[in-house]
């Protein structure tokens, strides 16, 4: 017998001559599946056909699949979020598609999820309300509840359920964190049962389990234990801690209240389903959820201005290996590239292949991972792969004429298409690309360190740079996981303009007398995620000092930065900067500041920043009002739950004007 729902858009629905029903997810237009009105409406009809069909013996099991190539379904349709302003309206749509989960959970028939690529958020918690969970082993799959990075926690009972499947400390580690984890992981914790190979063994194994009326046996007894009393109590105060260490509460209140929600209801999952809604509504309604959902979109708008089906990088050849070039290397590799790397001095490069195997060491999985990635990484003295490399980057001195006859030889040897740029921070693109003779091919790429942690990169269009070759940089920059931001060339791009007012400002309240511990807390206060004196430190001050004369500050090179420049005190690589470091950390005096003064302090820090943002988008340094805000977002850490610098101080005027109203 084979019945089908004629109307479906999203979902493909049959049952098969074994009386099992098999729903297939395959959004309309989309490459990635997401869990919006349509898909949950149409799935609603698809579980109603099935209650029925199972109420007569005619479906003896259900089984929920994607057709998607690298997503069972990745969360909820986040573009639709914006629809629900209003905890009422937020409310409605949570209970309702509450209900339609509950009703997968009370099927009659056993219900499989059979998951290959991401099944996250939203997609997971439909994945807990089935009965049984395949995962396949490919690299695509991935499961995890990110909702505390978007200010929220998983809203549709998937607190209760994780909880159930995992126990409390694997299920609320996983929500805290929003981490993602690979099928062998979430098996080990139990929010798998079951693992298949690949994506084509799933079928046959979601057959076998229905026929084989599989349910998950939920979290063992031991685990069960810790839901008790005292044990919960002792567990949720470690959460408390171990959250503490990572945001404050007041900036990000989600995790807090998910552990709230533990503490209060973590063995009463009647009750905890009806408080995981309770808690869920207002934190979704909130302002902070709002902007992070704003910074989403911001990555996701940054990631579009690469061409999907154009350039497709495969070698990169870096010239320089110093702080920079090492680095850019070492990272095309870790994002599977291979990469050669040139200096002059043979030692440059040595200490740079030393460095890179700690990278690889820490971001690769497998002995085996880190072999082939030291294997891609090649090191090239002489620049013979030059003539090989799909993106050639330079990262030499900072010396025009130096850089002038690097590329002037560099034209004539790189391949036709390649993409041939520059990391310098403060030449002119112009001025370097003059000797070339085709100077139009000259892009910057502009990154920032330390390489692996910054997620920005600015992709500089100098004047008579082609269209072509900055969309070509753009889909390297996200081809090695980074998000491309176009910028005009001009002193200091974006990041470095808005970065260095903000940084003359904190040494100017420094040698005014504040404290630079209290500097440092009024910008953590504010929500940036390091205080500016610590972060020159990091940086180094000579840099610092650099970026701020280069800029032509006011106040650069007579002040106390500079005079620790002279002194040779340059931060952390020294020692001594505006602190002292022992052992990679700074010695900070402990004073607890009045917490006003550190919000007004806080306040008054960034204004030059904001003041700045306001200006780099008067020069159209960068397209738009969210390109500003997602570059200072991006390549400054600026307070994410604030949604931006040009955000922000629209929000705040509003907020004045309202309360002044
Ligand atoms: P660095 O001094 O650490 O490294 C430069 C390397 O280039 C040295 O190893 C040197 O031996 C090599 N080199 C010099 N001339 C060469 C040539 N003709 N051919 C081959 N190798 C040559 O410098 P760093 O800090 O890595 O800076 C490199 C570039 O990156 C500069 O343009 C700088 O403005 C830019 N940049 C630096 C940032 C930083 O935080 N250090 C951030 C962003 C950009």
């Amino acid at each position: 017998m084979t019945t089908t729902l004629p109307d479906l858009q999203d979902w493909r629905f049959t049952v098969d001559f074994e009386g099992i029903a098999w729903a297939i997810i395959d959004r309309e237009g989309e490459s990635m599946n997401a869990l919006g009105r349509r898909p949950t409406e149409e799935l609603a009809d698809i579980v109603m056909a099935v209650e029925q069909a199972a109420s007569t013996g005619a479906v003896k099991g259900f089984v929920l699949m994607s057709a998607k190539e690298r997503s069972f379904i990745a969360g909820a349709d986040i573009r639709e979020f914006e629809d629900f302003d209003t905890e009422p309206k937020i409310e409605e749509v949570v209970k309702q598609t509450l209900e339609l989960f509950n009703r997968v959970d009370r099927l009659p028939v056993p219900v499989v999820a059979a998951i290959h690529g991401y099944c996250l958020g939203g997609g997971l918690e439909l994945a807990l309300a089935c009965d049984w969970r395949i995962a396949d082993r490919e690299e695509a799959t991935r499961l995890g509840f990110p909702e505390v990075k978007l200010g929220i926690f998983p809203g549709l009972n998937g607190t209760v359920r994780a909880i159930q499947a995992a126990g409390p400390t694997d299920a609320m580690t996983a929500m805290l964190t929003g981490r993602m984890l690979r099928p062998a992981a979430a098996k080990a914790i139990g929010l798998i049962d079951q693992l298949v190979p690949t994506r084509h063994n799933l079928r046959w194994a979601a057959r076998k389990a229905v026929l084989q009326n599989r349910r998950s046996p939920g979290a063992p007894w031991w685990k069960r234990l810790m839901l008790k009393q005292p044990v919960r109590g002792l567990l949720a105060k470690q959460m408390r801690a171990k959250t503490a260490e990572k945001v404050r509460e007041e900036h990000y209140p989600a995790p807090f209240r998910l552990i709230d929600l533990f503490e209060r209801y973590g063995n009463d999952p009647v009750r905890m389903r009806i408080a995981e809604t309770e808690l869920f509504t207002p934190l979704m309604a909130s302002e902070a959820s709002r902007n992070l959902r704003r910074v989403f979109k911001l990555s996701e708008m940054l990631k579009d201005e690469a061409p999907k089906n154009g350039f497709k990088p495969r070698r990169v050849h870096v010239i320089g290996a110093g702080t920079m070039g090492g680095d850019i290397a070492a990272w095309c590799v870790v994002q599977g590239m291979e990469a050669s790397l040139q200096d002059l001095d043979e030692t440059q490069i040595a200490k740079a292949l030393a460095r890179a195997k700690g990278l690889f060491k820490r971001q690769l999985r497998t002995p085996l991972a880190v072999e082939t990635a030291i294997a891609r990484l090649i090191p090239d003295p002489s620049g013979k792969h030059v003539k090989l490399a799909d993106v050639v980057i330079e990262a030499i001195v900072e010396k025009l004429d130096v850089k002038q006859s690097l590329f002037r030889k560099l034209e004539k040897e790189v391949k036709p298409g390649a993409v041939l740029a520059t990391n310098t921070s403060s030449l002119r693109l112009e001025d370097i690309a003059k000797p070339l003779a085709d100077p139009g091919r000259l892009v910057g790429l502009h990154f920032f360190n330390p390489v692996a942690q910054l997620p920005l990169v600015e992709v500089v269009r100098g004047a008579a740079t082609r269209e072509e070759e900055v969309r070509k940089a753009c889909a390297f920059v996200t081809a090695i996981n980074k998000l491309p931001l176009i910028v005009k060339s001009c002193p200091g791009f974006l990041v470095n303009r808005v970065l260095a007012p903000y940084m003359m400002e904190a040494v100017r309240r420094y040698q005014l007398g504040e404290p630079r511990e209290k500097i440092d807390q009024a910008a953590l206060k504010f929500g940036m995620p390091m205080g500016p004196l610590e972060l020159m430190d990091m940086v180094g001050l000579d840099i610092a000092n650099h970026v701020g004369e280069e800029l032509d500050l006011a106040s650069a090179g007579d002040n106390v930065l500079a005079a620790l420049v002279k002194q040779g005190k340059l931060g952390k690589k020294t020692g001594e900067g505006f602190y002292v470091w022992e052992q990679g950390k700074p010695k900070r005096e402990q004073v607890a500041y009045d917490q006003a003064e550190l919000e007004r302090l806080g306040r008054e820090l960034v204004k030059p920043m904001l003041d700045e943002a306001e200006r780099a988008l008067v020069d159209r340094v960068v397209a738009t009002e969210d390109h500003v805000d997602a570059g200072v977002i991006f390549g400054t850490g600026f307070a994410p739950f604030r949604g931006g610098p040009l955000h922000y101080r629209r929000k705040d005027a509003q907020a004045a004007a309202t309360a002044a109203a």
